[in-house]
């Protein structure tokens, strides 16, 4: 039953059209069981097109991407194109249950829409439970033809895929504690840091005097990664496609999400060196997988020793470089696509975001504090995704039952923060967020702040915070509780970054501007997967402008329908919650 989809399944055209810089681009994603072996066993796992990563998709920006994805595989699947915009083409954002009903088994569906106004390295992955676990890959999108990088030339440029990995069939990947895994991979290999995949190992062979260009992403579910070259800097051009300032370092920090273009020099003698990528977790008091870095190879041509120079990883909770690294990098103001920092607010939020708690549900044991489980929450509302039609949908044929748009711009109360503490029954209250699918209705074209408030209720650690449609513009960075007074004044309103997914610091907060011109409902969520289902998440319902040109424009006839059949895999039902 199990077909293995061979790579000259996917098929590419480019098909050149009368505009000279722009083409359609091409894929079949052939989406089915397939089984690999990255350590000692072997499992069966869904992937496209029988790899692992997925195939990576090269375009041009201003290009027609086209992907045709058809689902042999046995579960229910959608592909989101993570950090895309997505203008005037909501339909195609990929999000399960937020603008479409999933791909069922047996099923096919076309994904149609143009790229424009970003520049760099993304990813695309399934947004369906942790399906995105072996359902990834990069998307590429280089400068127009004619159009130079605002750098100079690479003379190679190299995809760097970091994944987690978990050896068991990925349908029972829920039912272990999230951040324990059993491996890391470098472009789907293991390496030298595990005994069956010594001889597995990322390698990249360099030519002294060269620059490569690294294109980076963490596809991690879980875990944000330090990633360093063994005696080497690298210099940050882009991160999540969009151009930053030249920052040089010799260590960087993906969460979940992110990804990062840098250029690295083979400027150092003739040896092996290892590139390697340890966990960083800022979590107290939650079970952490071992620190072993994990290694892939640079070779320099010529070299002849062959024990390779390693670099030393920071520690695996080490605050201050994570911070340092993801805080000190500014745009690239007057670069390709960059557009000023908006200096008028329209929406004000303050968004408290962290763990809570939820009673555990009957014949379950679940491991949280008081016996409970956790649930996230933003403002104190658990997300809860919608079972029965997609949000998009409800919200274009204006059907009601399935969302409410009360998602409120403040906490239901104030109170300290980053030191939460329970001593009256209105505190007590605070650690049971609301379960509910609610949205935030915006106007067309207003100006969006929001300030996301790390909260310390049950444990503070670093979240990925991952807007879909949009990029934002990072104006504040710190810790301890927002001030609206002093903060305020200290607001980065010149040369900040400009991406779609934040580490929001433990125990800190970030002030997000975004513009929103594009009409649609656009998911805002913890890019930790292990979260999503803790409703980490909620929705923005960007209205409609004033022309037929600024409207969300009628779904695809082929959007897939959301008829359930119990047979299809969702997520099996422990009966033990170790979810954290
Ligand atoms: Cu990369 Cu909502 O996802």
């Amino acid at each position: 039953m199990h077909r293995v989809h061979a790579i000259q399944a996917f098929l590419v055209l480019v098909l050149c059209s009368s505009i000279a810089s722009a083409a359609i681009v091409e894929h079949v994603f052939h989406v089915g069981n397939v089984l690999v072996k990255p350590l000692c066993n072997e499992q069966m796992i869904p992937a496209v097109n029988g790899t692992l990563p997925g195939p990576t998709i090269k375009v041009r920006e201003g290009d027609t991407l086209v992907v045709h994805v058809i689902n042999n595989s046995t579960y229910n699947i959608t592909i989101h194109w993570h950090g895309v915009f997505q203008l005037k083409s909501s339909w195609m954002d990929g999000a399960n249950m937020i603008t479409q009903c999933p791909i069922q088994p047996s099923n096919n569906f076309t994904y149609r829409f143009d790229i424009t106004g970003q520049e760099g390295t993304l990813l695309w992955h399934a947004h369906v439970v942790n399906l995105r676990a072996t359902l990834h890959g990069a998307l590429i999108i280089r400068p127009r033809s004619g159009r130079p990088y605002p750098f100079p030339k690479p003379y190679k440029e190299v995809p760097l895929i970091f994944q987690q990995w978990w050896d068991l069939d990925v349908g029972l990947l829920n039912l272990r504690p999230a951040p324990l895994c059993d491996a890391y991979l470098i472009n789907g290999l293991a390496g030298d840091s595990y005994p069956c995949s010594k001889n597995r190992m990322f390698k990249l062979k360099v030519v002294q005097g060269k620059t490569y260009l690294l294109r980076i992403i963490n596809a991690a579910l879980n875990t944000h990664l330090f990633f360093k070259i063994a005696n080497h800097n690298m210099t940050v051009v882009a991160l999540d496609a969009v151009y930053t300032t030249p920052y040089v370092t010799d260590v960087m920090v993906l969460t979940p999400g992110q990804s990062v273009d840098a250029l690295f020099t083979a400027d150092q003698p003739t040896r092996l060196y290892h590139m390697s990528i340890s966990p960083y977790t800022s979590a107290h008091g939650i079970p952490v997988p071992a620190n072993n870095p994990i290694n892939g190879l640079i070779v320099y041509e010529g070299a002849t020793s062959s024990s390779p120079a390693s670099p030393l990883m920071p520690w695996m909770n080490d605050v201050a470089t994570a911070h340092k690294f993801s805080s000190n990098i500014t745009g690239l103001v007057g670069g390709p696509h960059w557009k000023p920092v908006p200096r008028h607010v329209d929406e004000k939020m303050f968004v408290t975001m962290g763990l809570g708690l939820d009673p555990c549900p009957p014949k379950t044991k679940c491991i949280g504090p008081y016996g409970h489980r956790y649930a996230g929450s933003l403002n104190n509302r658990t997300f809860m995704i919608p079972e029965r039609l997609s949000m998009q949908e409800a919200y274009f044929y204006n059907i009601s039952g399935v969302y409410t748009d009360d998602f409120p711009a403040q906490p239901p109360r104030k109170f300290d923060y980053t030191n939460f503490k329970v001593q009256t029954d209105s505190d007590f209250k605070m650690m049971f967020p609301e379960r509910k699918t609610s949205a935030k209705t915006i106007k067309f074209n207003s100006t969006v702040e929001i300030v996301v408030q790390n909260t310390g209720i049950i444990s503070a650690e670093s979240h990925p915070m991952h807007l879909h449609g949009f990029n934002f513009y990072v104006v504040g960075y710190g810790f301890g509780n927002y001030d609206p007074i002093r903060d305020a004044s200290k607001l980065n309103l010149v040369n900040p970054q400009l991406r779609n997914t934040i580490g929001v610091p433990p125990g800190g907060y970030v002030v997000l501007r975004f513009i929103a011109n594009n009409p649609g409902v656009w998911m805002f969520h913890c890019h930790m997967d292990a979260h999503l289902p803790y409703g980490i998440m909620m929705a923005f319902i960007v209205q409609n402008g004033p022309t037929p040109d600024t409207s969300l424009p009628s779904p695809p006839s082929n959007l897939p329908q959301c008829t359930r059949d119990p047979t299809i895999y969702e997520s099996p039902k422990a009966n033990v919650d170790l979810s954290y």
